[in-house]
């Protein structure tokens, strides 16, 4: 173990709850050869081209004596939540934007995003009788990969819009210069995130013991179907009845009131990442600070690449996107290299097939897993295999499409008698118009069209879903 500097430090003086087992089978900090800079000597599928290296390493030296945005404690809480829902004990809901930007940090955005994750899992708890592990993409989703490192406008060609973290949307050469200054800024945004999601979900939000206080203000709005709305205010009554017949037996509701959520992002621009990875007093192993629970992306996930380097070393559990390319046995080699102590909520695999793609791309991946007795998290993805380009060349995904996929990757546990433990969503809070179905027509896309990646679900679309995957777990549930 390294000897620890002060700015190494997570906190002067750190707690860890009594419940979580600090000693672990094998610490991945162990990891031979590994420290928070290994990944430079690896190729990056998606490296930055900063043009003033110097100015990169002020930065990310600034970010390390920075706090960091999580705790380590809060870490291997989620951790052994993860390793929980492995055994069908919980679910996890994961979900928010494609994009975060530092213009949405906004405290409207965050508390309806914040609402609508909270009502989604009401609905699981209730319907889908399982405890929900809530996990947003947000504090942190400032970086995104690209298929093409440059973008041609009118015989003009710019460096690609590589998320916030990098560079600025509007195309021009300014905008789309890439600039370190940007980690800091949004390492900054990250933190008054974190800061408003941690005191909202501290009791400025709805209250959940008297969920039929939500449902007033979620009646309120106008574009939901009358069959959802009936479906909803029959859930909270039921939430509501089932809360107060606990507290009657002696406040055994705890579980289905806590209001706890987690952050992620995927781990994709390797300098802010490693900048806030440091040993945590009273521990031994690293751990990435910027987020609860990072994630390798469909385009970075190269058995030999830098971040596959990055990810092995630290103790975060981490996601894993798996798209239809991927090969049984590079699934298994991720899993060897990513998790070869075995260690419990450490992996949650997250399949993005495509609908179309789900039964022959899906069931060799369950078979081989289940096979090896690896011990992993299935989550499903339904978006990132569903984006299609409209006629008049709009980005955006069909609801439909969407729900075939969750139906499809349901079907494929089924029959291989493994558990789908999770789903991936992006979504947001607000009323965009940017994926088709329920109230938005083709026409309507570009009324409400707001994203500047990927395309999100609504408030109303995203509430939908939560049902289609209560009935499917109801329906699995003894
Ligand atoms: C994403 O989650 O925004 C993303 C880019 O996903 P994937 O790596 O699965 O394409
Ligand atoms: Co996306």
């Amino acid at each position: 173990m390294p000897a620890r500097r002060s700015s190494d430090s997570e906190a002067a003086v750190e707690h860890p709850p009594s419940e979580i087992p600090l000693s672990r089978p094998r610490s991945p900090s162990r990891a031979c050869g590994w420290s928070p800079t290994s990944w430079k000597s690896k190729p990056d599928a998606q490296a930055v081209r900063y043009d003033d290296p110097a100015a990169v390493e002020r930065v990310v030296a600034r970010i390390k004596e920075l706090p960091p945005l999580v705790s380590s404690w809060e870490v291997e809480r989620l951790r052994s939540l993860i390793a929980d829902a492995q055994l069908g004990r919980r679910f996890l809901l994961q979900g928010g934007d494609c994009a975060e930007t530092m213009h949405e940090c906004r405290a409207d955005t965050i508390a309806n995003k914040l609402e609508i994750l909270l009502k989604m899992s009401l609905v699981l708890i209730v319907s889908g009788r399982k405890p929900v592990v809530r996990v947003g993409r947000f504090a942190g989703q400032y970086a995104k990969p690209r298929s093409r490192p440059t973008e041609i406008r009118g015989g003009v060609e710019l460096p690609s819009y590589f998320g916030d973290l990098v560079n600025g949307p509007a195309f021009t050469p300014e905008a789309r210069r890439p600039d370190p200054e940007r980690m800091l800024s949004c390492y900054q945004h990250a933190a008054m995130t974190l800061n408003f999601v941690r005191s909202l979900s501290a009791g400025g939000l709805s209250d959940l013991q008297r969920p039929e206080c939500w449902d007033l203000s979620f009646s309120e709005r106008a574009d939901l179907p009358a069959p959802m709305h009936e479906s909803f205010r029959a859930t909270t009554r039921q939430l509501g009845d089932a809360l107060r017949c606990m507290d009657a037996l002696g406040g055994a509701g705890n579980e289905l009131s806590r209001v706890e959520f987690f952050t992620s992002h995927e781990g994709l621009n390797l300098h802010y990442e490693s900048a806030q990875t440091r040993v945590a007093p009273h521990r031994s192993e690293y751990y990435d600070l910027t987020t609860h629970m990072p994630w390798l992306g469909e385009r970075t996930r190269a058995l030999d690449g830098a971040h596959v380097e990055f990810l092995r070393g630290i103790s975060n559990p981490i996601g894993i996107k798996l798209g239809p390319t991927v090969s049984a046995v590079d699934v298994l080699r991720l899993l060897d290299t990513l998790n070869p102590g075995e260690i419990p909520g450490r992996i949650v695999l997250i399949t993005r097939m495509g609908a179309d793609r789900v039964e022959d791309t899906l069931p060799p991946l369950l078979e081989i897993v289940k096979r090896a007795g690896r011990r992993v998290l299935w989550v499903c993805d339904p978006m990132h295999g569903n984006t299609i380009t409209t006629a008049s060349g709009v980005k955006t995904r069909e609801f439909s499409a969407i729900v075939r996929e969750i139906e499809r990757t349901y079907d494929a546990h089924d029959a291989c008698g493994t558990y789908l433990g999770g789903v991936h969503f992006e979504l947001t809070g607000d009323d965009v118009t940017e994926c088709i179905g329920g109230s938005v027509r083709e026409e309507d896309l570009t009324r409400a069209y707001e994203t500047l990646c990927d395309p999100r679900l609504n408030q109303a679309q995203a509430l939908e879903l939560s049902y289609c995957i209560a009935r499917r777990m109801r329906a699995m549930s003894p």
